[in-house]
C-alpha cells in the first residue's frame, strides 16, 4: 500500500493507536463468528467433563474451541493485550488492556440442546470495563456498548425499563453451581423475590440477563459467585441503558465482585432491601 503523506515515525504511532472504536469491531467479528460455530455444534458434543471440584459445572471440547476461535483472532489483532477468558486461554502477560471472555454462557443449557446461549467479551483498560459485545447466535442478537457511548441490541439504542414498583417487576436470577450448600442465603433470598415479585426467571445464561435487563425485558437481575468472564459486558450493558449495577450492600459494582445486583435503577434499593432481609429471621 502507497502512504504518500506518513512519516514512519507516524506509521508507528498509528499501529499502536488504539479506541474503544476499533477494539469493538474485533470483539464482534469474533463473537459472531464463534457464537454461529456454537449454534452449529448444538448436539455433536463429543466429550463432556465436570471442572473445579464441582459435578454441575460442566465443560466440553466446544467451549474450548470456541475460546482458541476468540483469541486467535484477538491476538492477530493485538498481540501485546492481555486476556482473561474462562478455559484458561491467555495473551500477553501483561498490558493496560485486557479481554475478558466466556466462549459459551449458557454450557447447561448448550449440553441440553436448549437455544439459550451466548458469547460474552469485555474489554477492560486500566481496570475499567471500556467496551463489550454479547452474541446470542439462536436469536442473532448482538449486544454492543462502548462506555459513555449507551448500549445497542443490531444496531438499536436500549433502555431499562420504566417499571417503578417491585410487585409489578419481573426478575430474572442465577444459581451458582454450589447451589447445596446455599451460599450467601440464595435459597432464602429467591424465595423473597418470589414473594415480593411478579415474577422470577432463570434463563441459565448470567450475560444474557444482564443483556435483558439492558433491553428492558426485565426489571431486575440479583446473582451470587459469578466471575468477571459471566458479567464483564452485561455489566457495562445494563449501565449504558440507564441502569444500576451495585453489589448487594450497595457499593458500586464491578466484575470482580461475588454479589451483582443490576437493576433498571427505580426497584433497585427495594431489590436491596429483600436481599438485606431474607434469611435473617
Ligand atoms: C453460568 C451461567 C449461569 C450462572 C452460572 C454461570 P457457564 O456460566 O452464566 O447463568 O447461573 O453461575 O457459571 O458455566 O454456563 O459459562
Ligand atoms: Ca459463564
Ligand atoms: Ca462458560
Amino acid at each position: 500500500m502507497h502512504i504518500p503523506y506518513l512519516l514512519p515515525a507516524t506509521i508507528i504511532q498509528l499501529k499502536t493507536f488504539v479506541t474503544t472504536t476499533s477494539l469493538l469491531p474485533v470483539a464482534i467479528s469474533a463473537a459472531r463468528k464463534s457464537g454461529l460455530f456454537l449454534k452449529q455444534s448444538v448436539g455433536k458434543v463429543k466429550n463432556i467433563q465436570t471442572k473445579d471440584g464441582e459435578e454441575r459445572n460442566l465443560v466440553s471440547e466446544i467451549d474450548r474451541q470456541s475460546e482458541e476461535m476468540i483469541i486467535g483472532l484477538i491476538r492477530k489483532h493485538y498481540p501485546d493485550h492481555a486476556i482473561l477468558a474462562e478455559e484458561g486461554g491467555t495473551g500477553a502477560a501483561a498490558s493496560e488492556y485486557v479481554w475478558v471472555i466466556d466462549p459459551l454462557d449458557g454450557t447447561t443449557n448448550f449440553l441440553h440442546n436448549i437455544p439459550m446461549f451466548c458469547v460474552t467479551i469485555g474489554i477492560e483498560c486500566k481496570g475499567e470495563i471500556v467496551a463489550g459485545v454479547v452474541y446470542d447466535p439462536n436469536l442473532e442478537e448482538l449486544y454492543t456498548a462502548e462506555r459513555g457511548s449507551g448500549a445497542f441490541l443490531n444496531g438499536k439504542r436500549l433502555h431499562v425499563s420504566a417499571t417503578s414498583d417491585l410487585t409489578q417487576s419481573l426478575l430474572v436470577t442465577g444459581f451458582p453451581y454450589d447451589i447445596s450448600t446455599n451460599p450467601n442465603r440464595a435459597i432464602e433470598r429467591f424465595i423473597g423475590f418470589l414473594k415480593s415479585a411478579r415474577g422470577v426467571r432463570r434463563l441459565g445464561s448470567a450475560a444474557l440477563d444482564l443483556c435483558w435487563v439492558a433491553a428492558g425485558r426485565f426489571d431486575g437481575f440479583w446473582e451470587v459467585n459469578l466471575h468477571p468472564w459471566d458479567t464483564a459486558a452485561g455489566l457495562l450493558m445494563v449501565g449504558e441503558a440507564g441502569g444500576t449495577v451495585t453489589d448487594f450492600q450497595g457499593k458500586p459494582g464491578s466484575i470482580y465482585r461475588k454479589e451483582i445486583l443490576a437493576s433498571n435503577g427505580i426497584i433497585h434499593d427495594s431489590m436491596a432491601n429483600i436481599l438485606a432481609m431474607s434469611g435473617m429471621g
